[in-house]
């Protein structure tokens, strides 16, 4: 975790979503939606292809070590188009459904074809989920700005078994902001989760003085 400044550095460029959080604060999250209405169709042409964007591969790659023997069911939490759990699956058979609130992304990750069940839902709030249901949740690219903060983590928590796994990214600029650092120091001091990894790394191959905290925690109860 060293290398990179901990607080934002409002001297380097922005990446291209950074304008968010002043814009939902101004609209509210429809302007999310409305982001993905009209980008679903090239986001992965733009995302992968031009910038090369690598969060999805660096929270398979940190989860994958820690998933136990056996079948697995996973919860990709704000899906998108499905890149996070393509790149889970290179390393692990497993049964992945998905969780998004925009119906274009997900129109776009069902035409992939790998996941189980896809449902529109807003993660700031509980989930339509049974609570114990998945051995692991993964993520990347939701902790981000004008996105989702730390309030979503509790209810991906309550729908993983006890000992289950959650591996996602947060962008480096909402550390401190979105209430992930005071979230995190909460849940591991009151004993509900324990932090397996924590790493900081750049997440997109054409974007310089960008990165994300990768991170992944057990659910201990
Ligand atoms: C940057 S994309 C990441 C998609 C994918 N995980 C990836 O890494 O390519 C963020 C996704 O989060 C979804 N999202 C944003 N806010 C959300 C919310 N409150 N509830 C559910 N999904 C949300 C968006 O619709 C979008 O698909």
């Amino acid at each position: 975790m060293t290398g990179f400044p901990s607080q934002p550095d409002d001297t380097v460029p922005e990446a291209p979503l950074s304008k968010l959080d002043t814009l939902v604060r101004e609209t509210g999250k429809g302007a999310i939606r409305g982001l993905y209405r009209i980008w679903a169709k090239t986001y992965d042409s733009m995302l992968v292809a031009m910038l090369g964007y690598e969060a999805p591969d660096f929270v398979a790659r940190a989860l994958a070590p820690h998933l136990p023997e056996g079948d697995l069911r996973v919860l990709d939490v704000g899906c998108g188009t499905g890149l996070t759990a393509e790149a889970l699956l290179t390393h692990r058979k497993a049964e992945v459904d998905g969780i998004d609130f925009s119906p274009e992304m997900l129109e776009q990750a069902r035409d992939k074809a790998f996941y189980g069940e896809l449902f529109r839902a807003d993660v700031t709030k509980p989930l339509p989920i049974p609570e114990a249901t998945y051995d692991a949740a993964i993520s990347s690219g939701l902790f981000t700005h004008g996105h989702v903060g730390a309030v979503a983590i509790p209810h991906i928590l309550r729908v993983l078994k006890p000992g289950g796994l959650f591996s996602f990214s947060v962008y480096w600029k909402v550390w401190d902001r979105g209430g992930f650092s005071k979230m995190l120091g909460k849940l591991e001091k009151t004993n509900a989760i324990e932090i397996l990894h924590h790493e900081q790394e750049s997440h997109f191959r054409m974007l310089k003085n960008q990165h994300i905290h990768t991170l992944v925690v057990r659910k201990k109860n």
